[in-house]
This record gives structure tokens, C-alpha cells and sequence, in this order.
């Protein structure tokens, strides 16, 4: 169980770009980082407006000259500190953050950055071999996916409580892009321009999450075709998507769809997994984040609760409200950092055994996300057919 002690030696100085007062993101990050002593907000970047960015890093306790009006300035300023960051997060719309994860690392900084990570596969390569260059660390963030009970399915999985995989079925779907888009939010608008958003909309917004999040669940399981159909339901998003449904292979012949949408008007369950076996399947959604539904074939089916001494140690290790309390996204949100604090730790102190099995949502999560959308993109644009996964 986590309970908010320190596991590195001191906090990281951390700065942020973006997620400022009217991003969506910011205060996600905010939760996760600044809650088991592993990291020290000290400076930021957080708005394209730097009158308003300055005064919202004030208001979050930063000293007024650390508070930048570009994140080239952050960087330039910092470095010339002696207590400048070391790790900036970067939650910004996704055309920037490949400029913006770039330049940190080529000042030194290990970088946590949003998903989609970039827009290309060589883009993510590029920074890869950068990272590795360098001796940083980048880190991915995907919302549940430190949630314990995701790791309770994995842990099921690997146990072969399940059988043998058959069936994934994910969803992640809202109505909130329902109407169109006149008089619409920046969130929107950046969102819905494939100049801002890259190739895709929803499957790059949402979709992404629950692809590394079945990455997680069936580590041994490796897609080999998919096929895309992709739709703008409001015409103005086009050629981006408001819809999608992605129907994938696997290496051991299982089969799998991922459907995701902001146009699913009325629903705010928005994120339901069920994973099927041969013998018993498992099934979370997050309006519902307490439980797991388990279910064997043929006995009463079950829920089992987080923090309940009858899981995995996997899912206990990371568990942080105990059983009866609720565990939601914040939660997985402190988990997510917490990992990239101990993976950022470990590569300052050179500890490379440690970084071999430690588990966190580094660049590979983020490059498999991407390679996912592209697949996704050449299946749909060739008039949605069947496509090897490269
Ligand atoms: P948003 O449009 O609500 O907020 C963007 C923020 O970044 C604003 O504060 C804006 O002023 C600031 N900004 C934009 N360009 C900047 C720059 N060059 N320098 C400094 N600040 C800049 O966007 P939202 O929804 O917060 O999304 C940001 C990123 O987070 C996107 O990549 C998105 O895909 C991702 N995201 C991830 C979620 C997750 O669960 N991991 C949830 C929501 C968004």
C-alpha cells in the first residue's frame, strides 16, 4: 500500500508548460505529482497568455520571476539556476509537443509529456535514441493506467486465472463533441485541426489511453492486423474522426475492438474493458472504479473490491485509499508519477538494473501509441481495410 512516504531521496525540482488556469489537463498533473514528496512545483510556463500564466503560477505558489512567459524562457532561465528544474511535464496541445519535449531534453530535462506523444513514429524514434543520448528519462501520461485494479487484470491475466486471452473490448466514449462546433472552446478547436492535433481526433484523444492500457493487461499478446473505420460525424472535423471503431488480430488468434467516440451522446460511463479467456473473463469500467467484475464460467459471478486482502500483491502494492474508500483517477494519476520519480531517480543515480524491471509509462508507451494511430490511419484512409501492424 502506498501511503505518501518519500522513495526517493528528495523531491525533484519540476516545472510545467502549460496546464494552465483554463487548461483541461493541468490539475491533473498537479495531483498526481505534488502528493508523496517526489517532486516540488518551482516553475512554469502554463499559458499562452504569460500575463495569465504568471498570475496562476503566483497563485499556486511559485516565486513571480519563475513564472515564464514561453517555455523557452523557462529553460534558458532555469538552466542558469543552480536550483533550476529537472523535469518539466509538458501539457500542452499535441502540435507542440515534440518542440517542446526536444528542446528540454537538449537542455538537460527529463520530460513527462502528454499523449498523443507525437505525430509520427520517427518523431518518437528521433527522441528515443535523444533520451537515450542524453541519460533522461520521458515519461507518458495515460490516465487509469495506474489504477490498481487495472494492474489486479494483469496480474490476473499473467496467472492464467482467465485461460487462454480470446476476446478484448474496450470502449472510451462521451457526447461531448455531440453538436457541432460554432462558438466552440481552444480544447475543441485545436483538437478537431489535424494542423494541432495530428492525424487523428478521438483515436489519438481517448484512444491511446486504452491501447497502452491493454498493453499493460496482456503484455504477451501482440497485434498483427487491424482494421479502422473512422467517421466525422459533424463534416467541419474532417478528414479527423468524431468516431471510430478499430478491430484488431492477435499474435495467439484472439480477437479485439476498440471503440471510441465523442459524439456518444448522453453517455458519461465513458470508459468500460472486458477481458475474455477461455475460462472466465474480467470486466472494470470506470464509472465504477471500485470494482472488477470477475466472472468463471459455469460459478455466480463476482466483484471483487480494491484493497481487498484477496488480490493480487500487484494490485495491494499500489493500492492508496484502502478498501471502503473510494480509488478513482487521482489515485492513478499519483501511481503514474510516482513510477517516473523512481525511473527518474534511478537514472540520475546511473541505477540501469533497476530501470530493467521497474515498472512506468515511458517513451515506448508513448512510440506504441503512436505506431498504433498510424496503423489505425492506413487501415481507415485506404477505405477501411484489413492492414499488417508495422
Ligand atoms: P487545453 O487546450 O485545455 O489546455 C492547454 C493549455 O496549454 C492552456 O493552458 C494553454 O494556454 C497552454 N498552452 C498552449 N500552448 C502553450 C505553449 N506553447 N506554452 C505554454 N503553454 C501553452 O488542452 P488540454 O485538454 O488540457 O490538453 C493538453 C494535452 O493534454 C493534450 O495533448 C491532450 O491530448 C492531453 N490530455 C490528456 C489527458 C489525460 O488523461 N492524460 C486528458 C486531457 C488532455
Amino acid at each position: 500500500m502506498i501511503n505518501g512516504e518519500r522513495t526517493i531521496s528528495r523531491p525533484l525540482r519540476w516545472g510545467m508548460v502549460g496546464g494552465g488556469r483554463t487548461g483541461q489537463v493541468g490539475y491533473k498533473h498537479r495531483t498526481g505529482a505534488l502528493r508523496d514528496g517526489t517532486y516540488q512545483l518551482v516553475a512554469g510556463a502554463f499559458d499562452l497568455d504569460a500575463e495569465r500564466g504568471r498570475d496562476f503560477g503566483v497563485n499556486l505558489g511559485l516565486e513571480a520571476d519563475r513564472c515564464y512567459a514561453t517555455y523557452q524562457e523557462l529553460i534558458t532561465e532555469e538552466a542558469a539556476r543552480e536550483d533550476g528544474v529537472e523535469v518539466v511535464s509538458i501539457a500542452t496541445p499535441n502540435f507542440t509537443h515534440y518542440e517542446i519535449t526536444k528542446a528540454s531534453l537538449e537542455a538537460g530535462l527529463h520530460v513527462i509529456c502528454e499523449k498523443p506523444l507525437f505525430f509520427t513514429v520517427a518523431e518518437c524514434k528521433e527522441i528515443e535514441r535523444l533520451a537515450e543520448e542524453k541519460g533522461l528519462i520521458v515519461g507518458v501520461t495515460y490516465g487509469f493506467t495506474g489504477h490498481p485494479l487495472v494492474h489486479q487484470m494483469a496480474a490476473m491475466v499473467k496467472k492464467g486465472m482467465l485461460g487462454d486471452i480470446r476476446i478484448v473490448d474496450m470502449q472510451y466514449t462521451h457526447g461531448f463533441n455531440s453538436g457541432d462546433d460554432v462558438g466552440a472552446g481552444e480544447a475543441v478547436k485545436w483538437r478537431t485541426n489535424p494542423k494541432s492535433a495530428g492525424p487523428t481526433f478521438v483515436l489519438g484523444d481517448i484512444g491511446t489511453h486504452l491501447y497502452y492500457l491493454s498493453e499493460i493487461v496482456l503484455p504477451h499478446m501482440k497485434i498483427e492486423k487491424l482494421l479502422c473505420d473512422r467517421k466525422a460525424f459533424i463534416p467541419t472535423r474532417a478528414p479527423l474522426e468524431d468516431h471510430a471503431t478499430v478491430l484488431m488480430h492477435y499474435d495467439n488468434g484472439a480477437r479485439g475492438r476498440i471503440w471510441v467516440s465523442s459524439v456518444d451522446a448522453g453517455n458519461m460511463g465513458s470508459q468500460r474493458y472486458r477481458f475474455v479467456g477461455s475460462k472466465a473473463s474480467v470486466e472494470w469500467s470506470d464509472s465504477r472504479p471500485d470494482q472488477l467484475i470477475y466472472e468463471v464460467q459455469g460459478e455466480p459471478n463476482r466483484t471483487l473490491h480494491h484493497g481487498m486482502p484477496y488480490l493480487e500483491e500487484e494490485s495491494l502494492a499500489i493500492d492508496r485509499m484502502g478498501a471502503l474508500h473510494t480509488e478513482g483517477l487521482g489515485d492513478s494519476w499519483s501511481n503514474i508519477y510516482l513510477w517516473i520519480a523512481q525511473a527518474i531517480d534511478a537514472k540520475n543515480r546511473g541505477d540501469e538494473a533497476f530501470l530493467k524491471t521497474h515498472h512506468y509509462p515511458g517513451i515506448k508507451a508513448g512510440t506504441e501509441g503512436v505506431r498504433w494511430l498510424e496503423n489505425c490511419v492506413r487501415s481507415a484512409d485506404a477505405g477501411s481495410v484489413w492492414v499488417d501492424f508495422k
